[in-house]
């Protein structure tokens, strides 16, 4: 792993985990880089009827999953909780009454068993996902993190030297992803069906809107959630339009939009090195686009695969062993935050 050295060269074991949303996953994670197991068990199921993630069903959901789940990491890796040198748990931002059950499991293993605890944000954990990978990024390198929850451009200069350079001033490209999925009677989540769906469709059919915000390096995605919206009611009853077309034209506005961001962001910091991580990372298009940009810019492109882009414990293990790493610890006051800026 770049930018840290392990001067006792032993091997340190992390059981990561994270409740933020509507994943339960737990994962053992040999220093920092090397994932031994990962297990995210989806809600999905129970929240797909709903077009969202309702609050409650996913804290009961997390309760019925954690210790299953945290079980099925350890029996996976062959170890126990006396092989751990620490717990690295995400304690926001996220849905408060989820984020609760994995805090104070994660509190409880380490309050009797003696063993280290660490509080990761989960922001920070999508950034170290691009660790996990084969090839990872050397410092100072840039980050896209784009997900259901947030969507922000970081400038990575080491451990805990995050810049954010731009961020949304609204929806999170993963929400409009999302709302756009409902508007169609897609369900939820909505990235994988409308990232299917694009492919059948024509992705110049329809002329949405890119929300460029030229001199800014933030991003904004309600306008053309809106367009999306507004063009779906005045369509109702065109044939000739598919939700197919929908989809491939809504997604086309988005990458580019993401595509010439990091353009942008590359340019004006010099930074050749550019990782992207978060949900809508798994994005087939925009890992397409992005990847014809690096090359024709001579950039160096870190895109972990599917599994550690969207929501893991194994990229909360990575981060957190930074933390351990670097002397950063966490107490029993531990508490989970909604709103935890990185
Ligand atoms: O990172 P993540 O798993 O959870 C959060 O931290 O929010 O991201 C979930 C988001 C959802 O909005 C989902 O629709 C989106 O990522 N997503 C995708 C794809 N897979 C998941 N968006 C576009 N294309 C995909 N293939
Ligand atoms: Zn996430």
């Amino acid at each position: 792993m770049s930018g840290i050295i392990n001067v006792m060269n032993e091997d340190r074991y992390i059981l990561g985990i994270d409740t933020s949303c509507d994943d339960t996953s737990a994962a053992i994670v040999r220093n920092g880089d090397s994932i031994l197991s990962n297990i995210v068990s989806s809600q999905s199921d129970i929240h797909s009827k709903y077009g969202g993630i309702v609050p409650e069903l996913a804290s009961r959901s997390h309760v019925e999953m954690i210790w299953p789940v945290v079980q099925e990491a350890l029996f996976r890796a062959k170890k126990g909780l006396d092989d751990l040198d620490a717990v690295a748990v995400c304690y926001g931002p996220g849905l408060i009454g989820s984020l609760l059950v994995g805090c104070s499991f994660a509190k409880s293993i380490c309050y009797s068993r003696d063993i280290k605890l660490l509080g990761v944000n989960h922001l920070e954990g999508h950034i170290f996902a691009s660790v996990l990978d084969e090839m990872s990024p050397a410092f100072p390198f840039l980050s896209l993190v784009v997900s259901g929850g947030h969507s922000s451009l970081y400038r990575i200069e080491g451990f805990s030297r995050y810049e954010e350079l731009g961020r949304t001033r609204d929806d999170a490209v993963g929400e409009a992803y999302d709302k756009v999925a409902k508007m169609l009677g897609l369900g939820y989540p909505g990235g994988p069906v409308i990232d299917e769906l694009s492919r059948k469709g024509r992705s110049d059919s329809i002329k949405f809107p890119r929300p460029y915000l030229p001199d800014s390096l933030d991003l904004s995605f309600s306008g053309l959630k809106t367009a999306v919206r507004n063009f779906i009611h005045k369509n109702e009853k065109n044939e000739m339009v598919s939700s197919e077309d929908i989809c491939a034209s809504f997604q086309r506005a988005v990458v580019d939009v993401l595509v010439r961001k990091a353009e942008w962001a590359i340019k004006r910091t010099g930074i050749k090195r550019l990782a992207i991580s978060g949900g809508v990372a798994a994005n087939s298009e925009l890992r397409e686009s992005m990847k014809l940009m690096a090359e024709e810019k001579d950039v160096e492109l870190f895109v972990p695969p599917v599994h550690l882009c969207t929501d893991n414990a194994a990229m909360i293990a990575s981060a957190g062993y930074m933390h351990l790493m670097n002397g950063k610890r966490s107490d029993m006051t531990l508490n989970p935050k909604a709103y935890l800026p990185l």
